[in-house]
């Protein structure tokens, strides 16, 4: 997705060769007219799928999601990392670990809201080694509903994340793949 792209050249700040800061309008400040333009191209990319939930992982896939979400026409649901005062009944839950914290987390999904018949879209903002994602597949097959696919907006493809989902005979959409970050540069595969 060529906007992406631009966006991500223009106001991405590579950290280091495997960080890529892109608070200016994805994870902290957010670019409402991108998300509406990165939630059409998801639509696009998954129309005529049968999909019947989007579910991704707050906070910085919700934004994303909702915009797929409201282009497809279904809601969108996103697992809790944190106990939730109101969110107490059947959970639904996963053990996620992250490589940058380095810390294993839970993260859970009420059973209200996904049944068998569900047809489910994974959207991210990011996709690295694919932890979180595997945290809501383990979800979502607990639910006992199907994996239509996954959305990633940002995929690091130096790392093993699209790797381990395609292992897993699952669809992965990213709509700007990055394969590599040297010298303060983002280099995109293709
Ligand atoms: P993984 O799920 O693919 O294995 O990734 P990992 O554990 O390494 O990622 C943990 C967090 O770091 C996730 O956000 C993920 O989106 C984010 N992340 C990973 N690599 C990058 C990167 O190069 N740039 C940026 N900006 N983020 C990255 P999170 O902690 O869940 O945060 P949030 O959703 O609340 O923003
Ligand atoms: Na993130
Ligand atoms: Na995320």
């Amino acid at each position: 997705m060529e906007q992406l792209k631009e966006k991500i050249r223009s106001e991405g700040i590579v950290l280091s060769d495997k960080v890529l800061k892109v608070d200016a309008f994805l994870n902290h400040q957010i670019d409402p007219q991108l998300m509406q333009q990165i939630g059409r191209e998801f639509a696009r990319r998954y129309q005529g799928q049968g999909i019947t939930k989007i579910v991704t992982i707050e906070a910085s896939g919700i934004a994303p999601a909702v915009m797929a979400g409201l282009e497809l026409g279904v809601p969108v649901i996103f697992a809790r990392k944190h106990q939730s005062l109101t969110l107490t009944d059947h959970l639904l839950t996963a053990s996620v670990y992250s490589f940058t914290k380095q810390v294993e987390s839970t993260i859970a999904i009420s059973t209200n809201h996904l049944s068998p018949s569900d047809r489910v879209l994974i959207i991210d903002d990011f996709l690295a080694n694919g932890k979180a994602a595997k945290g809501l597949i383990t979800i979502i097959e607990q639910a006992g509903a199907s994996i239509v696919g996954l959305g990633i907006v940002i995929e690091k493809s130096f790392q093993a994340g699209r790797q381990e989902l395609e292992a897993l005979g699952l669809r992965v959409e990213s709509l700007a793949r990055v394969q590599a970050l040297q010298d303060g540069q983002v280099h995109f595969v293709d």
